[in-house]
């Protein structure tokens, strides 16, 4: 039997919006964070490259908005993109109080450059942003006397009151399965935040770590919220190609920095597609080099900084230096071979300036959310600004409107009776495989309606495949995984077919022009509760 334990704010995933969170809740809060696995386990580690705000006398708001629009095709929000842009200096100011060490260059901090900006104003740690944000925000979550952080711990589903048959439907807590002992336990709590990440996982190649399964949009869409723009999935253009490098990102500050993207035979290319060449929005980009490889056939293009000074290679990039040398790359010398790869999930939970969703007592912050900033395409380096950003405005509306626990109802234990043991993990393995390929074939960089039809067709054999599968066996991560994936990637898919135009990183042969005024796509769930 299951444990129940009860916070006053629950937030699921310890990344940098939900640790960014926890942190900025008043001092007398009892809070929950979980991470499905150990508390680096998100893409927040993974950044190298930075995080964008306006630092410099030469730069402004006007410009830093400008590009998040230009970037996003038009289709970002203009709230949501000044409210972001406005709060950038005092979001890296809180940063740098948590102890932060972005690379300094003088008295000041470097700031480097990356597509898409017209201003250097990316703040870095070298080329290792991420574990720096992490680490300083762990530390700090770690001497809190009021957070408890829980490992291992994957929240199964969204408790809300209808799920009790009570009359509103606020969400009081989660069903989460501790992955140590195997039993699910019932976190309660006042408020609960999704601070979960993307869901690039859905992808075969992708720059993210195992997690990014989507749990969180699919738990939102399960509990009845709104889901927006799931159709724009980010391909970083430039991540190591090499049997050995598992989804090993080349930050695009490399190209920022000089760095030069090439064909086989050693041209230059990018121009013919962009008149920004390197430089050009990562969606562009990221075509670009796929046209490139299937017109030639080849397996990779490659990215060349080796014409800069060794020492100022080691320096920026000391991560990927090391990394590629231990793959027998040296970057100082030699050009990098890369390939395209799922990287970001731009839609997401539909939430306000606040992070509130559409279940009262849920709110959704970090890449998990839909705020309308990216429109049809994020700018670099806006997504951790992002992150920061909401997390601040959440953890202010909760802790203005936290209810008293004392409301909270009695929750049912998890029923396991209906339930044994898998004895077929093989199947789990072979969907998630099977359900990574056609998205990467048919929902990728270039669709078609047809394409789009047949991973319909298949990503609705495989939902009742897990469904009966998740009816019969005991939970497991992957199980858990795979059921979210297969929800999220549905969704992704309805979202992509509603869209009849080309726009940002939905490119599709079938409708190649944009229209003149575009529109969000927003699913809407009929059915509030989960199966
Ligand atoms: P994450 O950091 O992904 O954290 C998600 C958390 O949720 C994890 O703790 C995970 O364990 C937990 N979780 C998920 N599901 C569950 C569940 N069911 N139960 C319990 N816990 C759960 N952006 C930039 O702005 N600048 C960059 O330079 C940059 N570089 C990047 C480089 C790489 C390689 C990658 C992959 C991304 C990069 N991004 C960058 C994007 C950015 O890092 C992410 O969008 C951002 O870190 C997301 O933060 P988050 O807090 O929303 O989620
Ligand atoms: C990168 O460093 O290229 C990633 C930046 C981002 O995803 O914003």
């Amino acid at each position: 039997m299951g444990k129940e334990l009860q916070f006053d704010v629950l937030i699921i995933g310890s990344g940098a919006s939900g640790l960014g969170l926890a942190l900025q809740l008043p001092s007398n809060t009892r809070i929950a964070v979980l991470s499905k696995a150990d508390l680096t386990s998100g893409s927040t580690y993974q950044a190298q490259g930075g995080v964008a705000a306006v630092l410099d006398d030469n730069d402004s708001a006007k410009s830093h908005i400008q590009d998040t629009i230009t970037a996003g095709v038009n289709l970002s929000r203009a709230d949501a993109v000044n409210f972001t842009v406005e709060h950038g200096k005092e979001s890296i100011d809180w940063l740098i109080e948590q102890g932060v060490p972005f690379t300094r260059q003088g008295d000041s901090y470097h700031l480097t450059k990356e597509g898409g900006h017209s201003h250097r104003r990316i703040i870095h740690s070298a080329d290792a942003t991420g574990q720096a944000i992490q680490q300083t925000l762990i530390e700090r979550a770690k001497s809190s006397d009021n957070i408890d952080l829980f490992q291992d711990c994957i929240a199964v589903d969204l408790i809300t009151r209808r799920k009790l048959n009570l009359a509103d439907n606020h969400c009081i807590g989660a069903y989460v399965l501790d992955n140590n002992t195997g039993q699910i336990n019932v976190f309660k709590a006042g408020a609960v935040v999704l601070a979960t990440g993307g869901v690039s996982k859905a992808y075969l190649y992708t720059s993210n770590p195992d997690g990014a399964s989507g749990d969180g949009i699919a738990m939102a869409w399960r509990a009845g919220c709104r889901v927006g723009n799931l159709e724009f999935n980010q391909f970083h253009p430039t991540c190591l190609y090499h049997p050995q490098a598992k989804s090993f990102l080349i930050t695009e500050a490399v190209r920022g920095e000089g760095g030069k993207l090439l064909l086989p035979d050693g041209s230059q290319f990018m121009d013919r597609f962009d008149e920004r060449g390197e430089l050009a929005p990562r969606d562009i980009v990221a075509r670009a080099i796929d046209h490139e490889m299937k017109r030639l056939g080849c397996d990779c293009l490659f990215l060349d900084i080796s014409h800069k000074p060794a020492d100022f290679v080691t320096s920026h990039f000391p991560t990927i230096y090391e990394r590629c040398l231990g793959y027998g790359i040296d970057i100082t010398k030699q050009p990098i071979p890369v390939v395209p790869a799922a990287h970001y999930t731009c839609g997401g939970i539909m939430t306000n300036q606040h992070g509130m969703t559409d279940v009262e007592g849920l709110y959704a912050i970090g890449e998990t959310a839909f705020t309308g900033l990216h429109g049809a395409n994020r700018l670099a380096s806006n997504s951790l600004l992002e992150c920061i950003v909401y997390a601040s405005s959440a953890a202010k509306h909760i802790s203005r409107n936290l209810p008293k626990q004392t409301e909270l109802p009695t929750i049912p234990a998890w029923d396991e009776s209906q339930v044994t043991d898998s004895d077929e993990d093989v199947v789990i393995a072979h969907n998630w495989d099977e359900l990574r390929r056609f998205m990467w074939d048919y929902v990728g960089i270039v669709r078609t309606d047809k394409r789009l039809q047949r991973a319909k067709h298949r990503v609705d054999m495989l939902q009742q495949e897990i469904s009966e599968y998740y009816s019969n066996y005991k939970v497991s991560r992957d199980l858990l995984e795979l059921r979210n994936l297969a929800v999220v990637s549905d969704l992704i898919i309805r979202s992509a077919m509603l869209r009849k135009e080309s726009r940002g990183l939905h490119y599709t042969l079938d409708y190649p022009k944009a229209v003149t005024e575009p529109r969000d796509t927003i699913l809407t769930p009929i059915n509030y509760e989960w199966s």
